[in-house]
């Protein structure tokens, strides 16, 4: 009995390690409810707006559009809300009013590029000049390249915690010993797959205490990055997966089929 409580256990957290990555997976690959809940980053610039008339003094016209169905990438005016999930990005003029960007494995975490590329020429040129070039926020080589990497761990280990799941219920002391070894490879991707995306949405938020204007009435830049439920839910994933390795050893050893 005491076997089967531990296989059990076992089957258990990898199984929900592989539902909480799925879960993470389908982040903002369209903007139905529940991808529109997840992402990986989240980038609010409802402020940018307030921040670039404080900076130049003239009224602002024409930055952003209220058109949620504009195409992105396309200087069709910037959207208030920014959020990345690994397939693609999605910009909302309100949630849930929004459009995405086509999807591709292992989108590049560019918020920069997507802001200015939605900006009609003279505000990206304006931005360009307005957001100093030496904060990470405008690193989209860095930022891009290394929250690209971070996909392919984070597959990875979300591959491993399936094989993990389904070698596990075969039950024999050899599946039970590979299953083990999955999870245990497989929460070392997700570990660090986690680790760089919420490295890499640390870096890029010190733009969230930027400030422009005058200095006796600073006003903030308006642009937040903030970390989303896909880092948490990669995080969670972790924590089962590992936790499973226990249980998964335990039966390996201890199981008599
Ligand atoms: C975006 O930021 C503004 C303030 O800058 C805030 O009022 C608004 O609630 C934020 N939106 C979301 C969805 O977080
Ligand atoms: C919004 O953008 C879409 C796509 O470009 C366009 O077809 C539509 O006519 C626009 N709507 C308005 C109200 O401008
Ligand atoms: C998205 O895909 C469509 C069709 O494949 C293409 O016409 C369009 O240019 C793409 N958009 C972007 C922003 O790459
Ligand atoms: C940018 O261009 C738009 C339309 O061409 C114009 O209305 C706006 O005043 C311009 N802004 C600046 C700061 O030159």
């Amino acid at each position: 009995m005491r076997g089967e409580i531990c296989m059990g256990t076992a089957s258990f957290l990898s199984f929900v390690a592989l539902l909480l990555s799925i879960f993470m997976h389908v982040g903002q690959i369209n903007t139905s409810t529940i991808p529109r809940g997840i992402s990986m980053a989240k980038v609010n610039v409802s402020g940018y707006g307030n921040a670039l008339y404080a900076a130049l003094g003239d009224p602002i016209q024409g930055l952003y559009t209220d058109n949620a169905s504009a195409p992105l990438a396309a200087e069709a005016g910037l959207r208030n809300l920014y959020d990345y999930g690994l397939y693609s990005y999605c910009a909302y003029v309100e949630l849930p009013q929004g459009t995405c960007s086509n999807s591709s494995a292992a989108t590049r975490f560019e918020p920069f590029e997507a802001m200015t590329s939605d900006m009609i020429g003279n505000w990206s040129f304006i931005t360009e000049g307005l957001i100093p070039s030496s904060v990470a926020f405008r690193n989209s080589n860095s930022l891009g390249s290394q929250s690209n990497s971070a996909y392919y761990l984070l597959i990875l280990g979300t591959i491993c915690a399936a094989l993990a799941f389904f070698l596990g219920m075969a039950k024999r002391t050899i599946t039970f010993l590979a299953a083990s070894l999955f999870a245990i490879i497989g929460s070392l991707f997700l570990l660090i797959g986690a680790a760089i995306w919420t490295a890499v949405v640390h870096r890029a938020a010190s733009i969230n205490d930027l400030v422009v204007g005058a200095s006796s009435s600073p006003t903030p830049l308006g642009i937040t990055v903030s970390v989303g439920t896909g880092i948490y839910l990669a995080w969670a994933a972790f924590a089962c997966l590992v936790v499973s390795t226990l249980p998964y050893m335990t039966s390996c050893c201890t199981y008599r089929g």
